[in-house]
């Protein structure tokens, strides 16, 4: 589907400077020629991809999400992965009940509004580099990344000449635990 009104959407949990200067720095000790870098201003966490979105569901889905309830919490990357299939090398982790809180939670809301996702589990990962036709032998082993997560982002992916490139439209805060009085 295309024209004026219809987006490439996404959800993501978007990296603010200081994690995304420590993602640089995984994306860069590993060898340049092993694929296509991701641009260190598309790096992110896909929640869900919407894919082509017309108008309509976007403000359906702007509005579901706001009653969307999940928590901050700290996500730790420590791991690099290699799918072969979509040849990308990630950086992920391999469990966060937070996150993965977030994720049925964002799933249930644009489900509302029609949104089909991949019915495959999710699975923590962001991509470092695309194209991989072969990975390193052994992949390194990686400083852990603490992630403050405090907010997750609704994304339009856009084609330009240069390359893909993505537009935050949208953020939402997590909540904040609330210590109970003594
Ligand atoms: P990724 O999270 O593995 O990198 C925007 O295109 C983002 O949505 C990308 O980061 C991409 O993968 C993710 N994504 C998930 N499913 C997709 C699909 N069917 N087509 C394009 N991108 C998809």
């Amino acid at each position: 589907m295309t024209g004026p009104e219809v987006r490439r959407l996404f959800l993501a949990l978007w990296p603010e400077a200081a994690v995304r200067a420590a993602l640089l720095e995984v994306q860069r000790g590993l060898p340049a020629d092993i694929g296509r870098a991701v641009k260190a201003d598309n790096l992110h966490i896909t929640l869900a991809f919407l894919g082509s979105t017309p108008a309509q569901r976007q403000s359906c889905i702007e509005a579901a999400l706001d009653d969307v309830v999940a928590q901050c919490f700290s996500l730790q990357l420590d791991r690099l992965g290699f799918w072969r299939k979509p040849q990308v090398l990630w950086v992920g982790s391999e469990r966060s009940p937070p996150l993965q809180t977030l994720v049925d939670g964002v799933g249930r809301a644009v489900a509302q509004c029609g949104c089909r996702l991949d019915s495959r589990p999710f699975q923590i990962h962001l991509t470092l580099f695309r194209k991989v036709r072969k990975p390193p032998r052994e992949l390194p082993v990686v400083a852990p990344i603490q992630w403050p997560v405090e907010s997750f982002a609704l994304v339009e992916s856009v084609t330009a000449a240069s390359g893909v490139c993505y537009k935050v439209l949208k953020t939402w805060a997590l909540g904040t635990a609330v210590a109970g009085r003594a």
